[in-house]
């Protein structure tokens, strides 16, 4: 037996924002997929750090599907929020899903943990972490610890900072 904890993490984003690519590189080597696919719904995926054993729904960031989040905010221990930092027109977008889902009742009143990873930080244009925390406002969220973490998932930079900063939040 062991005594770690388990915790159930709700991964969402716009698509194309990395949320697959990143859950990938946290699972275990024998279980990693060559090809990233656009998510069709959700798939359920497990990665574990020193302290925590971690659930992950990674939801698809597609519009079709962005209202299936919802359902999920309930049982989610914490949220990862992932952003396409190259994509300066289309982190306002996600800027509204993630106010629509501050604002939610199932999550508003929570004192749930936030991870953010500023995604796609490799690409020439992309915006520094504290530039896409000034565009999401992310000073007025008050009733919940966040973090934000500058990430590339194709190399894995900047994931196991984020990862631990989250496993540290889980009681
Ligand atoms: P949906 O399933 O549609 O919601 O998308 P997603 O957020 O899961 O994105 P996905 O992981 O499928 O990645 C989209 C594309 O971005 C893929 O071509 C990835 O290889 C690429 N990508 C992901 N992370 C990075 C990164 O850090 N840097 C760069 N340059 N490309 C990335």
């Amino acid at each position: 037996g062991s005594s770690k904890k388990e915790a159930q993490v709700l991964c969402v984003g716009l698509d194309n924002s990395g949320k697959s690519t990143i859950i990938n590189r946290l699972k275990p080597d024998e279980s990693t997929s060559e090809d990233i696919v656009a998510t069709v719904g959700f798939t359920v995926e497990r990665f574990q750090t020193p302290g925590v054993r971690f659930t992950v729904f990674d939801m698809s960031g597609q519009g079709r599907y962005r209202n299936l989040w919802e359902h999920y905010y309930k049982d989610a221990q914490a949220i990862m929020f992932v952003i396409d930092s190259s994509d300066k027109m289309r982190v306002v977008v996600a800027k509204e899903e993630l106010d629509m889902l501050l604002d939610h009742p199932d999550i508003r009143v929570r004192t749930i943990p936030v991870l953010f990873f500023a995604n796609k930080m490799d690409l020439r244009e992309s915006l520094t972490s504290v530039q896409c925390s000034r565009l999401l406002e992310l000073e007025k969220i008050k009733n919940k610890q966040w973090h934000i973490c500058a990430s590339n998932a194709l190399t894995g930079e900047g994931l196991h900072e984020g990862v631990q900063w989250l496993s540290d939040q889980i009681k």
